[in-house]
């Protein structure tokens, strides 16, 4: 049956839900009509550090249409603080006391009858501080550093063998520093929420990456059931992690509209949504690589140093990725978090290997110049099918049929290998490489699958539509495993009171959510199988019930068929309803147990523990970067990847594409400038964030590399979502070096680095 589903994907589908979207008839979180709203707006904390000491709040109460005003001194104590998140200590807080952990924390929050009447409330409100000096960043006076901890215990980091020693005799060596900027996530859609209240249930319209996360986590922050709160976000205009944790807004607007007895919508700004969400916080690197003359590593030590809270010990620790990706015999690993007076950070795409790589992929770059090889050989010399760090075979890795996929299309074998060998006119041109990755996730997941009386079939998860295709991606599996076109299969997702998907993090969403549909569509089967083949009357009377299969709208045997409406008048009023759950094996049985309390619950890996399971890719960049001016273009990207099954391969190459632009970004545009002095961001608006424009990116070819994998996941489903970022930032510095014959190991790459 797996096998088979395996087979079925693979055909290009347009989005299902391509026509709500580009009509306007979906429904984004502040889309959704409320009775009466009133309207919030956020007060936000001027400065990093200290004590709110007091409000003048009369100018603001007159002001016309205002309602109410929230601060820690009216409310403190009606939503418990959440949860941290990854691991470490308390969050930080807000409306909880006076204290202020960084800038631009939510303060108070005015509601009023118009939004205009709550924005002009909260500019009267008068704030009065007792501010300390902050600490912005690393090297600031005052931050404060400790190993990673993972639930308050220190972070089990991959270490093999004995590198120091191994390093100290290496025949050559690399020994650098890196570093990677503050980046925010910026999504088209703000950070919004509204709240309703119907006697003691709580409705929340808010995009989210958790649906089943957030209702558990609101109930715990008011102290109430969780069968009470329902959470509904059926489509995110952009995620990518920004709406993967809770945070605190959100309970704030239920305890606003269970004050006022009327729904709340609030909206906040794009400068907030900086400040009251998560973000990358920045990160610096020590790589040390050392190898033979032939170029085979034989030490590896990496350390990295990442900045959060002061309160919440947030750490992505790629290390865990650069650590498995080359064969070496010696390998240690190290992270520190270093704690400044700022907001804690989160999720952001590939979050641990979006900054690890970079340091492990300019890295593999100088050692190749070192040895004077070609950079895809030397990943050629150390590429291996085995873990270096659990020594598991990898499920299935592919990387080096990307790189040569990729290397033959864009031409790879006419580079000369000399920095600023090669030119056009004015221009310097450069060719870059580095790998991809990303490992694969699975999660436990429920599903309700109708089969109607006229042949037509609904699928009802709490799956999220985060822009990656996930109505489509459930509509297929479907389609493909009853037999049915996909226009018979309608698709209900982003509602909390429908059976419980993992939150959409970490890739694993096609994985969690196809393997539970096809099991749906499986159980769907064998039920219409066991009455077809005990009815005299029928055509299968006596069949064996694994022989009968769904197929063009029949359920069909060896000489036998029937339509799918007169095979489902044999079971109860002509109509099947099926409540499927999933634990992939080698997710504990309590799991299931978990994601109903929404709880994340997912296996990094694979669902088997004796195997290592990523996707791999490989990124080709030629960069032009102009003699005079120094102005750096990106002229040509090939990117390859091989990640397993791809449901549906229209959205996938997109989704690759997306990932490979947003690498672009990372290299060369994005960073969030702090203000070293305020501990404050400077550039919160898209006119000072930069990301790339189409200008930016004239060419750019993806390229699937088929890849069957049989042992990650019974459908051989990789995910697709985070791997098309990683790796990029280090092929454009790789290309940079090129061209220029200047190393850059402090991202993004601008002109006046390079002048
Ligand atoms: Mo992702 S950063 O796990 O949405």
């Amino acid at each position: 049956m797996a096998e088979a589903a395996r087979d079925l994907f693979g055909q290009p589908a347009t989005r299902v839900d391509g026509p709500a979207k580009v009509t306007g008839a979906a429904k984004y979180g502040s889309d959704e009509p409320l009775s009466n709203p009133a309207y919030a707006c956020l007060v936000t904390s001027a400065v990093a550090r200290g004590r709110v000491t007091g409000f003048d709040l009369a100018e603001a109460r007159s002001t016309a249409g205002v309602l109410d005003i929230l601060t820690h001194e009216n409310v403190a104590g009606l939503a418990k603080p959440i949860p941290p998140i990854g691991g470490g200590g308390s969050s930080t807080t807000t409306l909880e006391s006076d204290q202020v952990w960084h800038d631009g924390q939510i303060i108070a929050i005015v509601l009023a009858d118009t939004l205009e009447a709550a924005q002009e409330g909260a500019a009267r409100v008068g704030v009065r501080y007792a501010a300390e000096t902050p600490s912005a960043t690393f090297d600031s006076p005052g931050a404060e550093s400790e190993p990673a901890k993972s639930e308050g215990k220190p972070k089990p980091l991959p270490s093999v063998g004995d590198a120091g020693s191994a390093f100290a005799a290496a025949a050559v060596k690399i020994d650098q520093r890196y570093s990677t900027p503050t980046q925010h996530h910026n999504p088209i859609e703000l950070f919004t929420t509204s709240c309703a209240w119907d006697g003691p249930n709580l409705t929340i319209y808010e995009p989210t990456q958790s649906m089943w996360g957030l209702k558990a986590a609101v109930a715990k922050q008011l102290g109430i059931d969780a069968a009470n709160v329902r959470t509904i976000s059926r489509y995110v205009g952009g995620a990518f992690g920004s709406r993967g944790s809770v945070t605190t807004r959100t309970a704030w607007i239920a305890v606003a509209a269970k004050r006022l007895g009327r729904p709340v919508k609030l909206v906040p700004t794009r400068a907030q949504g900086f400040t009251i969400v998560t973000y990358r916080a920045e990160t610096r690197h020590r790589l040390r690589l050392g190898a033979n003359r032939d170029g085979r590593l034989t030490a590896l030590q990496h350390e990295g140093w990442e900045v959060s809270s002061r309160p919440t010990a947030y750490n992505v620790a790629g290390v865990e990725t650069t650590a498995r990706m080359y064969a070496c015999p010696n390998i240690a690993t190290a992270v520190t978090v270093v704690h400044a007076d700022r907001n804690t950070p989160g999720f952001m795409r590939a979050p641990p290997d979006t900054p690890y790589m970079f340091a492990l992929e300019s890295a593999m770059d100088e050692l190749a110049y070192a040895l004077e090889m070609d950079p895809i050989e030397l990943r050629r010399i150390n590429d291996t099918q085995v873990d270096p760090v659990s020594g598991h075979p990898f499920s299935s890795r592919s990387l080096m049929a990307c790189f040569d996929r990729a290397a033959e299309r864009f031409g790879w074998s006419r580079r000369n290998p000399r920095p600023t060998s090669m030119s056009d006119g004015d221009w310097q041109i450069g060719w870059g490489c580095a790998t991809s990755t990303y490992p694969s996730n699975i999660g436990p997941a429920a599903a309700r699958l109708s089969l109607q009386g006229d042949g037509t079939a609904l699928l009802q998860l709490a799956g999220h539509e985060i822009g990656t295709g996930a109505y489509t991606v459930c509509a297929l599996t479907a389609a493909h495993a009853l037999g049915l076109p996909i226009e018979a299969v309608r698709v209900e997702l982003g509602d909390s009171a429908l059976p419980p998907m993992p939150g959409a993090g970490g890739s694993n969403n096609a994985a969690s959510g196809a393997s539970v549909v096809a099991k749906a569509c499986e159980e769907a089967r064998a039920r219409l199988a066991s009455a077809a083949v005990a009815d005299r009357a029928g055509p299968f009377f006596q069949h064996d019930p694994g022989s009968l299969r769904l197929s063009d709208g029949h359920l069909v045997a060896d000489g036998a068929r029937e339509p799918l409406p007169a095979a489902l008048r044999r079971v109860t009023n002509g109509a099947l309803e099926i409540h499927a759950e999933n634990i992939p094996e080698g997710l504990p049985p309590d799991s299931l147990a978990k994601l109903y309390k929404g709880e994340m619950t997912l296996l990094r890996g694979t669902s088997r523990k004796d195997v290592t399971a990523y996707a791999f890719g490989a990124h080709l960049v030629e960069v032009k970067v102009h003699r005079l001016t120094r102005e750096i273009r990106t002229s040509r990207v090939v990117s390859a990847f091989a990640a397993g099954t791809l449901v549906n391969p229209l959205t996938a190459y997109s989704q690759f594409m997306g990932g490979a632009i947003w690498g672009l970004s990372s290299a060369l545009h994005e960073a969030t400038e702090i203000d070293p002095a305020s501990a404050r961001y400077i550039n919160t608006n898209l006119a000072d964030y930069l990301i790339p424009v189409n200008a930016d990116v004239p060419s750019l070819e993806v390229i699937m590399v088929a890849e069957d994998d049989e042992r990650v996941n019974p459908l051989g489903i990789k995910g697709i979502g985070e791997i098309g970022i990683v790796g990029m930032n280090a092929a454009v510095a790789n290309a940079v070096f090129h061209a220029t014959g200047v190393r850059i190991r402090d991202l993004p790459i601008r002109a006046e680095k390079l002048l």
